[in-house]
């Protein structure tokens, strides 16, 4: 059977989670605790990385050397970056790219690559979770060191990339995954605009943005449970 790593970048989206996971054992290595144990069904490790690339980058090849994990899925929130996309919808990535590097330089080192692709099993598996219980979107996903809370940012980041939302992990989890060959997907549910409003609206929908994330990520372990 599969054993699913499961990453969140703050304790409070990976709360949910942890309190239901079954037969939980914990260990620590470079300071983060992994909870191992069984989500959904699934056997899983679910890790808190911190926040940032470097942090997500770290946690990711710990997980991939110490659990020999088959698959990553990135649950937590993001701003959102797209006409149609409205704070509590979904965003599933396809592509997951840097917003603070040049890509062209990101390909001149292994994996060389511009950007990174997620696993189309596990893309469809995430949209099969959200179909008919939230409204989500299939898109790219932009990451950099920077809460993005500035219109003229966030219009530089639209203009290069056209992603569906921007936070501060998916590509160094991407970027980690691409270089030991581990298929991901990035899922996040939108907190705030990415704007000039993004701190308030943050504040006020941050842990409801976390648990819906957290809960398509489960809803995505038991379903495919029932499919095996
Ligand atoms: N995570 C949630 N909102 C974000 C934003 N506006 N910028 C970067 N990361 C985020």
């Amino acid at each position: 059977m599969r054993l699913v790593g499961i990453i969140g970048a703050m304790g409070l989206e990976i709360e949910r989670l942890c309190e239901r996971m079954e037969n939980r054992s914990e260990s620590v290595f470079a300071g983060r605790t992994f909870y191992a144990g069984k989500l959904g069904g699934v056997d899983t490790v679910l890790v808190c990385s911190g926040i940032g690339k470097v942090n997500a980058a770290v946690t990711t090849q710990l997980l991939i050397d110490h659990f020999s994990v088959d698959e990553i899925i990135n649950t937590g929130i993001a701003g959102g970056a797209h006409p149609e996309i409205r704070v509590r919808d979904v965003v599933i990535s396809d592509t997951v790219a840097y917003h603070d590097m040049d890509p062209r330089i990101l390909a001149l080192s292994y994996p060389n690559l511009r950007e990174f692709t997620a696993d189309p099993a596990l893309i469809k598996e995430a949209a099969q979770a959200c179909e008919g219980k939230v409204r989500y979107r299939i898109g790219r996903v932009a990451t950099g060191d920077q809460f993005v809370s500035d219109s003229r940012v966030k219009a530089d980041i639209v203009s290069r990339l056209s992603p569906c939302c921007v936070e501060m992990e998916g590509g160094a989890i991407a970027h980690a995954c691409a270089a030991n060959g581990v298929p991901f997907v990035i899922i996040r549910c939108i907190s705030d605009n990415a704007d000039d409003s993004a701190e308030m609206d943050y504040d006020t929908f941050e842990q409801l943005a976390a648990d819906d994330a957290a809960e398509i990520v489960e809803r995505m372990l038991r379903e495919e449970r029932i499919r095996d």
